[in-house]
């Protein structure tokens, strides 16, 4: 027996009266994971000491085993941190940068990816170098051609999102991390928005650093990330934060595991609930739930493209969209913009001002259907009634 729209729905905790179009933000956990991930909690308050010694340790490994079953490489080679932040300013701490050295980068990424390296490289003198993405985007050979021509004999590491957080691009990781290694440059993904998305295969793509988040759209409570680095790079990486497994009393099975993975007393429960989710997954079918919602992105993609007369920026294939996409908006303020839609019309949307231009960006989950995507129609028709936004002239509307 199939399983219904509204029995997915059900699942899940988000206000009814809200009409949810942002999974990609924070993501959103069903009941039964966040009801697992309450019991780690009360079991960890019935004996602490012996869940923080012996009972957390132990199911972490399994947490792990399951998230590498997941991504497709070998559990010792992650650890878990509280978010994909976390994750990279570890790598970008223990990178020895030298003056003139380069990331290269695209000017895609997440505002605190950004942050994280102007702030490495002001204090090493290497260049942040984000190399400017035309839209719209064509094909993902000429993309990754493109960016790989920026290569410099300074290119020390190349850092990229599997998926973008303004754009909601799917980026052709794979073969950049392929052309990178041929010319010797470190390669740093970004797949915060990657797990349970899309397929990730890490052995396949072979990156040196990558880090996702597993609360997104893997469904698990907040706090639950990891990064993965290559076996012959671990032994380079320091601790983002010096406690017990920094010349450890005990060592375990590497310096990476002891390094990352015992940092001070924290509530590691969120970690623990990747098997219920993944389980969860299987449950209903979630590869079968995520096809019906990247229908959903083909069909409506087209319709609100007319309604803001803005072109796509991209194909609209399964090349560079999931469940997400993102459109360029014509309004003179993005943050009023985004809160008329919640405070008028009960819809949470994120309306993102980034270089110069603002974008709409339309999360597509298991617990949305048309109705969501209607409601949104109805509140632009009104708001472009009312002024809020004007309708662009589908010329080339972007910075190029
Ligand atoms: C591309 C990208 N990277 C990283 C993140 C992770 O952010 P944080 O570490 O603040 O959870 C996000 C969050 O939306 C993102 O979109």
């Amino acid at each position: 027996m199939g399983i219904h729209f509204q029995d997915i729905k059900s699942q899940f905790q988000l206000d009814p009266a809200v009409t949810y179009l942002n999974h990609g933000s924070f993501g959103a956990c069903p009941l039964q994971i966040f009801e697992n991930y309450q019991y780690w909690q009360k079991l960890l308050e019935q004996q602490p000491v012996k869940f923080m010694t012996e009972t957390g340790p132990a199911q972490i490994e399994i947490s792990k085993k399951a998230l590498a079953d997941f991504i497709t490489c070998d559990k010792d080679d992650l650890v878990f941190t509280p978010n994909p932040t976390y994750a990279i300013n570890i790598i970008a701490k223990s990178l020895k940068l030298n003056p003139g050295d380069e990331i290269l980068s695209t000017d895609q990424e997440y505002g605190a990816m950004d942050k994280t390296w102007n702030y490495y490289c002001k204090h090493s003198g290497a260049i942040y170098k984000r190399f400017h993405i035309s839209l719209p985007v064509s094909n993902h050979d000429e993309f990754a051609d493109k960016l790989l021509s920026q290569v410099t004999s300074q290119t020390k590491v190349i850092f990229i999102s599997h998926i973008t957080s303004p754009t909601a691009l799917i980026f052709p990781v794979e073969k950049i991390c392929q052309k990178a290694r041929e010319m010797g440059i470190i390669t740093i993904v970004d797949g915060a928005h990657a797990p349970g998305h899309i397929p990730v295969d890490i052995t396949k793509m072979n990156p040196d650093v990558y880090t996702g988040a597993c609360h997104k759209w893997m469904l698990t409570p907040k706090g639950s990330s990891f990064l993965y680095v290559k076996r012959t790079l671990q032994s380079t990486i320091d601790p983002l934060v010096i406690s017990w497994g920094y010349d450890s009393d005990h060592p375990g099975k590497s310096q990476f595991l002891d390094y990352h993975t015992q940092q001070g007393t924290r509530d590691y429960s969120a970690f623990l609930t990747i098997p219920a989710a993944i389980e969860f997954r299987q449950k209903f079918n979630w590869n079968e739930v995520s096809m019906q919602c990247r229908k959903l992105v083909k069909q409506s993609l087209p319709i609100f493209s007319e309604l803001l007369g803005s072109p796509p920026l991209s194909p609209t294939n399964d090349e560079w969209l999931g469940q997400m996409f993102s459109l360029r908006i014509h309004t003179k303020d993005s943050v009023l913009l985004k809160s008329k839609l919640l405070d008028n019309f009960n819809i949470e949307v994120p309306v993102m001002s980034y270089h110069g231009n603002n974008y709409i960006r339309i999360s597509i989950q298991g617990y949305n259907d048309q109705s969501d995507l209607d409601n949104l129609v109805s509140a632009i028709e009104k708001l472009t009634v009312s002024g809020d936004l004007t309708v662009g002239d589908h010329k080339d509307h972007y910075i190029v």
